[in-house]
């Protein structure tokens, strides 16, 4: 059954949380998308689906029940998808693994490595065969890969994150390489900096406040990136003319250094 009986433009939103999965999920949606969004916690996608409902309408937005580290799993949600909602024209692979305190390699897992690089790269992989057949039936489609500081520079403590986002980057130049001609559109955006939520966001606002950082807390946006605005990047990346596309893109908040960290 068609859940998309207006045949709006499909987005898959692969690693759909509360940071920038759902701020650009909103953003297409807010431009008459229809979002699929994808991730392992139901209570979290119905909350986050219905929410979207509310605010653009109903069927403006479908979860998918997914762990991305399982090849069937993932083939199955983009076939569901496919049938009721129609081929996805818009792929950004979002989720991604790391420990907010970093461990060094003996102290690191195998185990870790393994489920922390399925999520960072192979859910990439799969998700991206699964929609670029439709992608190049249509000679169109975007696909744009979430990459981190880590995905530049390998830090101490960081084994099980960068080196699956070291290979996103270069699985998204291979997309580009392989089907651009055919008119597809790979991007890989570096998001060189914490993000504002619950994660490395979330640590740096907890420790402000700890530390009676009122002016820091005051002008948030000046030092942590916010969803909203890293959403209108993906967009610009969407809407960019094909005389003019961007591979690679890297962006960071006012007060962030470059490639911080370093
Ligand atoms: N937050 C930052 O400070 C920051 C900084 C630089 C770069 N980034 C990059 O930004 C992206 C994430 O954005 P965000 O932090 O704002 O997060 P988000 O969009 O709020 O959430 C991402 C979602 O991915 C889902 N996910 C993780 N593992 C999954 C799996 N195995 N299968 C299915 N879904 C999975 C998680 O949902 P479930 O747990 O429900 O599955 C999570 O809520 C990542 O690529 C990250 O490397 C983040």
């Amino acid at each position: 059954m068609s859940h998309n009986p207006q045949n709006m433009q499909v987005i898959a939103v692969v690693g759909a949380g509360p940071g920038i999965g759902e701020a650009v999920a909103r953003r297409f949606v807010s431009e008459g998308f229809i979002v699929a969004l994808l991730a392992r916690t139901e209570d979290k996608l119905q909350t986050m689906a219905s929410g979207i409902e509310t605010d653009f309408g109903a069927g403006t937005a479908r979860y998918y029940l997914t762990d991305l580290r399982v090849e069937s799993q993932v083939i199955s949600s983009f076939a569901s998808i496919k049938k009721e909602l129609g081929p996805v024209n818009v792929l950004v692979y979002n989720a991604g693994a790391r420990r907010v305190n970093g461990r060094s390699i003996l102290d690191t897992t195998t185990e870790e490595f393994e489920n922390f690089t399925k999520i960072n790269l192979f859910g990439a992989f799969c998700s991206a065969k699964c929609v670029l057949p439709d992608m190049l039936s249509a000679q169109k489609g975007t696909i744009i890969f979430t990459g981190a500081t880590g995905s530049l520079r390998g830090m101490p403590g960081l084994s099980s994150f960068s080196p699956g986002k070291f290979g996103l980057r270069s699985l998204a130049q291979i997309i580009t390489r392989e089907y651009q001609s055919q008119g597809i559109h790979g991007a890989h955006l570096i998001v060189d900096g914490p993000v504002d939520g619950k994660l490395i966001g979330g640590v740096t606002r907890r420790k402000w406040e700890r530390e009676g950082e009122k002016e820091k807390l005051a002008e948030a946006d000046r030092f942590i990136m916010q969803p909203t605005d890293l959403a209108g990047i993906y967009w610009y990346l969407y809407t960019q003319p094909r005389s003019a596309w961007t591979q690679e893109l890297d962006v960071r908040a006012q007060k962030e250094t470059m490639f911080s960290k370093l």
